[in-house]
């Protein structure tokens, strides 16, 4: 399958594929084999200048902002058809370089498809406001582009969050520069490949992929950039936070999560053991709003145990081309990192009901799908986000208490429960402290639905209407139509 794979992918940037300036590689490794596959040309601070020049000078052109908007809508439209033609050979990109199934793959490239068909639908529909002032004046506003959106994407699901910033960009005629993950970039090129053949105008989009301490820190700090749109580890958005404060720069953050599902006593068990499962063990557990925590009544704690470990014990692991259940994390050092927490996690007294570390006798970077027992809500495994196909137990004695070990991390992003009772339902989602909660299935919702984080999850939301906010700042136009004028400030 892999000699279908172009061995070398260059960089997008004004609407060429151009080596990097200094001539620099990055190795592109398939994480089922731990086997390089192919390269990537390494854009730097040189490749950033260049391309948020494209991006600076497609934007003062307006050729995006004189658009009407719905002709910008079709335009992504377009995008989406490319897309779309072009998803089984995502599909294998993806599989091979993240390590994701074939049917993983083809939907990321589907997924990223309808973000530009959801966002292009959307372009015509972000309307100002006409504010009366009476028969002297004529006031609206304008929703207006930022100019350049800088966005730095992670390696999980690279095409997907790529996608939803660069049509929300695009839908609100701002210009993007994007850098890629170093870890699985591949996808991504599929977005300037399907921009290049829609006819977007150069300079509109721009991909490029080096690694972050070079590339993605030039960027977020590049004198001419407006905007930050960033998905990623903690750390790293702290630090791309100083780099925005330094410029004033609105950003949107999407820092991961702990987030927890609370199991109720009246719940449809084998529904909320199969959801949770889906939860923490889809794409090895390297999901954002993965489901890392489940919170049990302390009485139904053994029972519930039992049918996780069942559950656990019926999947597959090992490659993703291969149809498994558990595929492989991105990197050795993520593995290691997982695997640290794991042994890290039984010497502070939890105990692995199932699984415990790295998959033994396979080449790739395997994870067994773990679940701990005896973990008390202050240890580091039930605070952390270990970005593996690890879930932490909790028990409870009173709803109370449920809600307070949810609601114990410093994280936001999502969180879930389960029960038959809509009353019940209702109370818990009104006390949980999650951008989004799930009910009797994790991950309910999609594209269309409002995604982000509260507390250390970040700031602004992905996702549905609400996401376009995030692309535009309002402008007030007020217009003194009769003769006279010389108003008072703030009047
Ligand atoms: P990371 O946050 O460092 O990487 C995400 C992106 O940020 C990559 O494209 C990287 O090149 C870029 N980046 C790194 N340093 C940068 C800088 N100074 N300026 C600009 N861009 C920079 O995440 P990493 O180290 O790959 O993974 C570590 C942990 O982060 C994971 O174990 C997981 O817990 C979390 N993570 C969360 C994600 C999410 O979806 N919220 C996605 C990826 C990682
Ligand atoms: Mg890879």
């Amino acid at each position: 399958m892999s000699e279908e794979l172009k061995k070398y992918w260059k960089n997008y940037i004004n609407g060429q594929w151009v080596e990097s300036v200094n001539g620099g590689r990055i190795d592109i490794e398939n994480p089922a084999t731990a086997l390089p596959i192919a390269e990537v040309a390494r854009a730097e601070k040189e490749d950033v200048d260049i391309a948020v020049k494209a991006a600076r000078e497609c934007f003062n052109s307006r050729v995006l902002y004189n658009m009407r908007p719905t002709n910008r809508g079709m335009l992504m439209f377009e995008i989406a058809r490319h897309m779309t033609e072009m998803a089984d050979e995502i599909a294998i990109a993806e599989c091979l370089d993240n390590g994701k199934t074939l049917a993983g793959g083809k939907n990321e490239a589907l997924a990223a498809a309808r973000y530009f068909t959801y966002y292009g639908g959307l372009a015509d529909k972000l309307e100002g406001r006409m504010i009366p002032l009476g028969a002297d004046y004529i006031d609206y506003t304008i929703p207006s582009p930022f100019g350049v959106s800088a966005q730095i994407v992670p390696w999980n699901f690279p095409l997907q969050i790529a996608a939803r910033s660069v049509a929300c960009a695009l839908a609100t005629a701002n210009t993007v520069v994007l850098k890629s993950p170093e870890l699985s970039p591949l996808s991504t090129y599929f977005i300037a490949e399907a921009c290049n053949r829609a006819g977007v105008p150069a300079g509109a989009v721009n991909i490029l992929c080096g690694f972050g301490h070079d590339c993605g820190a030039s960027l977020v700090s590049h004198p001419d950039i407006d905007h930050i749109v960033f998905t990623g580890s903690l750390k790293t958005g702290q630090n791309i936070l100083h780099a925005a404060a330094e410029r004033v720069i609105p950003s949107v953050m999407e820092l991961g999560g702990k987030s927890a599902g609370v199991l109720f006593e009246d719940a449809d068990i084998d529904q909320a053991v199969n959801s949770t499962a889906a939860g923490i063990f889809t794409h090895a557990g390297q999901v954002c709003s993965a489901q890392s925590r489940l919170i049990v009544p302390r009485k139904m704690h053994d029972q519930v145990i039992e049918k996780l470990v069942a559950k656990a014990s019926t999947l597959s692991i090992g490659p993703g081309i291969d149809g498994k259940d558990i595929t492989p994390v991105i990197s050795g050092g993520q593995a290691d990192k997982i695997d640290g927490m794991c042994k890290a996690a039984v010497q502070a007294g939890a105990e692995a009901a199932t699984g415990g570390g790295k998959a033994e006798g396979l080449d790739g970077h395997f994870i067994e799908p773990t679940i701990f027992t005896k973990v008390k809500s202050d240890m580091t495994i039930a605070q952390e986000e270990v970005f593996g196909p690890v879930l932490t137990i909790l028990t409870y004695d009173d709803q109370e208490e449920a809600i307070a070990l949810a609601n114990g991390t410093d994280y936001g992003l999502c969180a879930g429960l389960y029960t038959r009772d809509l009353a019940t339902a209702h109370w818990a989602a009104d006390r949980l402290i999650a951008g989004q909660v799930f009910v009797n299935e994790w991950f309910a919702g999609g594209i269309e639905t409002p995604f982000g984080g509260t507390k250390r999850s970040g700031f602004g939301r992905e996702k549905g209407q609400e996401a376009l906010l995030n692309y535009v700042q309002t402008k007030n136009v007020g217009i003194r139509i009769t003769d006279g004028g010389g108003g008072r400030p703030g009047g």
